[in-house]
């Protein structure tokens, strides 16, 4: 089939990619000129497994092309994907601003029937809102021509999005007329081998199951922060109680590790994107906001750690002349992805109480560089090992497989003040304490 996707972005490029792989003809648009010429040369703009050699050998076989031309874009597709960004406004909503405009721009050069999709997470109501834009860009040209908005969220997870988008768990399409859904299936038709993935709903259904998958787990994330600090306050560990309860298949045993709070472009936005939609229609989402404030505060949890370490409450100059070692700045491993991630406010507070970083992170170092500039209080090193020079105790933000088995007695003579503070609960503390460091991690006791 034709396909015609917006936007280059995670979301876009890897299911453009995807497409492309299983035999379909994609055409992929962007406004960003450089980002288009790059992929044309073979540059992938982010840092995805797998997915450099996949977007290479589509774009040499002819089957996955990118362009700034929507025109040719829009003239292309049988299905046209709007997988565009949905960035909160300044009031945690989601600012539907690129997705109108990519609405505008098919509507404008719309020159027979098509099935527009929205990949963008975006609220209950968006498709309504696509689709009287699309609408209206066709009254003003006195054209007509049926189309038809649905919705087919994306549940990909940064860092294996290649492969949750070759072998998805389920497929969501939100349609209301039967042609729509025939084409999207035959559309994934080759995703959906061995037993039925696609699910078929209405529109709303559709946009409200994103929202409420992201806001699932990051509930539960919430929710094994706070058993972490009330084991934390009670003399447990969060470590047991987390293999106590696992095995249970209705929790299950995923998305149940505490940690230094969640990041990440989607669940932050995304729950406060949603108690927004349900406010706009009269109902007060207490849990959603309270899944937020937990992650809030759960993000200064290392820092409260670090704090009564060193005996210190105030942040104001509390830790001047300390250096700290980070391991691990992005939102979660195999990502550069640092947005909303827990390193950001840790370093934050850190710089405030007067310490020093030296942080290494094995992809994210450019992507760092960019955000805090030059500093004197920020070394990025190009190893693990080399933040240990000089550096007073070691910070574990992210559980990058590199980090799970250090040199336990090297680390203890280089930390000067021999402590390790574990915002991911990597290490067992008997261990770390056998080579004479303390040891802090979240929700275990000590
Ligand atoms: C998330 C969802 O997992 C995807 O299913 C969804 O498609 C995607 O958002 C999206 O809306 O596009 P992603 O943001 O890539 O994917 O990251 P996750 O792997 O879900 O991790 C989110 C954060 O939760 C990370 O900071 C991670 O460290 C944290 N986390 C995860 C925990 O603190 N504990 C856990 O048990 C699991």
């Amino acid at each position: 089939m034709r396909v015609t996707i917006f936007g280059t972005g995670y979301v876009g490029l890897v299911t453009g990619t995807c497409l492309a792989d299983v035999g379909h003809d994609v055409i992929c648009v962007d406004i960003d000129q450089a980002k288009v010429d790059g992929l044309n040369r073979g540059v992938i703009p982010i840092y995805e497994p797998g997915l450099e050699p996949m977007v290479k050998a589509n774009h040499a076989a002819g089957r996955l092309r990118f362009t700034t031309d929507a025109e040719v874009a829009v003239a292309h597709g049988d299905v046209v994907f709007i997988a565009v960004g949905t960035p909160p406004d300044e009031d945690g909503s989601a600012d539907l601003k690129y997705v109108l405009a990519v609405a505008r721009t098919i509507g404008r050069h719309l020159e027979r029937q098509v099935v527009v999709v929205n990949k963008s997470t975006v609220p209950v109501g968006t498709a309504d809102k696509v689709r009287a834009t699309i609408a209206a860009e066709l009254a003003s040209r006195g054209a007509e021509f049926g189309f038809e908005v649905a919705s087919n969220p994306e549940f990909l997870k940064e860092g294996d999005a290649v492969n949750d988008c070759m072998r998805p768990d389920r497929i969501v399409i939100g349609a209301s007329s039967a042609t729509a859904v025939d084409k999207l299936k035959r559309l994934y038709a080759p995703f959906n081998r061995n037993h039925e993935r696609i699910v078929v709903m209405d529109v709303r259904s559709a946009e409200l199951t994103k929202y409420a998958a992201n806001a699932m787990l990051a509930t539960k994330i919430s929710f094994m922060n706070e058993i972490a600090n009330i084991a934390e306050k009670v003399g447990a560990d969060v470590e047991m109680v987390r293999q106590g309860i696992g095995s249970d298949p209705r929790i299950g045993w995923h998305f149940i590790y505490p940690g230094a709070g969640y990041g990440g472009s989607c669940f932050p936005k995304d729950v406060q994107a949603l108690a927004k939609t349900a406010q706009q229609y009269g109902y007060d989402a207490q849990l959603l906001g309270a899944v937020e404030s937990v992650n809030d505060r759960q993000k200064e949890h290392l820092f409260e750690l670090i704090g009564r370490h060193y005996g210190v409450a105030s942040h104001d100059g509390a830790l001047a002349g300390k250096t700290f070692a980070v391991w691990g700045l992005a939102f979660k491993p195999n990502t550069d992805d640092m947005r909303e991630a827990s390193s950001r406010r840790l370093l934050q507070l850190l710089w405030d109480a007067g310490a020093k970083v030296r942080a290494y992170d094995p992809e994210a170092t450019e992507e760092a560089q960019r955000i805090f500039g030059e500093r004197d209080d920020l070394v990025l090193c190009d190893s693990a090992r080399a933040t240990l020079a000089d550096a007073d105790a070691l910070v574990v933000v992210t559980e990058w497989k590199q980090f799970r088995s250090p040199d336990f007695q090297r680390l203890s003579q280089s930390l000067a003040d021999r402590v390790i503070f574990d915002g991911r609960n990597l290490y067992h503390p008997d261990e770390v304490e056998a080579a004479g460091l303390a040891y802090y991690g979240i929700g275990r006791g000590r």
